[in-house]
């Protein structure tokens, strides 16, 4: 596939995501502290580097796993099919699991995980996106902790692509073609 030409313009810098990390960690501790036994999910591939900074900066007894869903739009129902990709290594029934989430867009994602990790019974069940597109909502979810709520921008950096690049930028940019 050719790709339109473009150039990506910072939208939230390093620095600043590094602060929302230290903040949110400061409230998850609060919520998870004297549990041995929780479990932070991270959804493939886009949370990677998110998790990453967040299972350092919370200072609890942790375990992690992943998960990997992939979502696929059906233009005859008007719907969207999730479909899992890769489970998760262990039982989380009696655990307490943290799900871990770069983006919301529409919220089929991580409804659909959601809905499927509370069949299997854990003790306390939470999500945390870093970024949130409201304007996109198709269902009504709301994750438990947002980093930055954001407009409908074309997003990359921080572990999210486009067209699988720029995941690797520490920061989020902005995607402006330029032709
Ligand atoms: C992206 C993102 C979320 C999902 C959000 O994943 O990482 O998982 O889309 O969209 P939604 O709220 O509309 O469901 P993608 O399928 O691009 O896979 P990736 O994480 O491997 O990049």
């Amino acid at each position: 596939m050719t790709q339109r030409p473009y150039v990506i313009d910072e939208m939230i810098s390093a620095k600043a995501i590094a602060a929302r990390v230290e903040a949110l960690c400061r409230e998850i501790h609060d919520e998870f502290v004297g549990t041995d036994k929780l479990i932070v999910v991270g959804l493939l591939r886009g949370s990677f580097v998110f998790i990453a900074d967040l299972v350092r900066e919370l200072d609890l007894p942790i375990e992690v796993d992943f998960l990997e869903a992939s979502s696929y739009g059906n233009a005859q129902h008007s719907s969207r099919e999730v479909r899992i990709l890769k489970d998760l290594r262990g039982a989380i029934a009696g655990r307490d699991v943290l799900v871990v989430e770069d983006i919301v867009d529409t919220g089929h994602t991580l409804n659909h995980v959601m809905g499927l990790l509370r069949s299997r019974k854990p003790a306390r069940l939470k999500s945390i996106a870093l970024l949130n597109k409201p304007s996109r909502r198709e269902v009504d979810f709301r994750a438990d902790w947002i980093g930055f709520e954001i407009p409908d921008e074309f997003v990359v950096g921080y572990g999210i692509d486009y067209a699988q690049r720029n995941r690797n930028l520490p920061y989020i940019g902005k995607v402006r073609f330029t032709e």
